[in-house]
């Protein structure tokens, strides 16, 4: 495990979008995994400055998404596939049908999951996986549980991950009470996984991550098996390693 200790947001996101650009200039067909919330904001408006300088091109990447609320879709302001294009994909040159985020709009649970699932597995599995961590432990939306979720499945979000996304919506009764997210064991086959955490809020979740038994009570954990995770935080998010 390779950890990168930065002074602030800033250089968190420069250094996650940095990982990320050399993983799109070795591969430039790469499989990027990706994330949503305020912690790779940064580090995609990083790598969107790269592009528009002619540093990077993402012509041939294609992306897989971690998660979606469900009910949810690309006309809703707060969905995930519309956090996406505004981010990231309407800023640099990635064909449209090269990303994927699973359908908030889709009330078929088990086809969407199946074909979330097909969609991965078609790509050949991911080379770099961009994970945050929520302040429970939780990757994508895989919440604390009895066991680890392999696949793609449907989760209730708890009432700590509502009351944590509720500043994204006018109020906490708009926050989503279910969404779709990869399951463990996709995140864990990607090559590489590369998680950033900002914040003192995110202290004791990276600690209890890194530092702590492996349990799917705090899902962040397992990656303690994985063989390649790069853990990129700032001062305040490492603060209790
Ligand atoms: C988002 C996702 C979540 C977030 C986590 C941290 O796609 O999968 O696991 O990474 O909730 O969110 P932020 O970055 O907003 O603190």
């Amino acid at each position: 495990m390779r950890i990168y200790k930065e002074k602030d947001y800033e250089a968190m996101s420069r250094r996650a979008a940095n990982i990320i650009a050399a993983q799109v200039m070795l591969k430039p067909d790469c499989v990027l995994g990706l994330a949503t919330g305020s912690s790779p904001i940064g580090a995609y408006e990083c790598l969107v400055g790269q592009y528009r300088v002619g540093d990077l091109d993402f012509a041939a990447v294609r992306t897989v998404n971690l998660d979606e609320y469900k009910g949810l879709g690309a006309g809703d302001e707060q969905s995930y596939v519309n956090f996406m294009n505004e981010n990231l994909f309407s800023k640099i040159n990635i064909a449209k049908e090269n990303t994927n985020v699973p359908n908030g709009l889709n009330e078929d649970a088990d086809g969407e999951c199946a074909r979330y699932d097909e969609v991965i597995a078609g790509m050949g599995g991911i080379d770099l996986q961009l994970l945050g961590i929520g302040n429970n432990g939780h990757i994508g939306f895989n919440e604390p549980a009895e066991s680890f979720a392999k696949g793609t499945h449907e989760v209730r979000l708890t009432e700590n991950t509502r009351e944590a996304n509720a500043r994204f919506f006018s109020s906490l009764d708009k926050v989503p009470t279910a969404a779709y997210t990869m399951g463990i064991q996709s995140i864990m086959q990607a090559k590489t996984i590369l998680l950033i955490a900002s914040g003192k809020a995110k202290a004791q979740a990276v600690r209890d991550a890194f530092c702590g038994p492996i349990t799917p009570q705090v899902p962040a954990s397992v990656l303690q098996l994985h063989p390649d995770v790069i853990l990129v935080g700032d001062e305040e998010a490492l603060s209790l390693m």
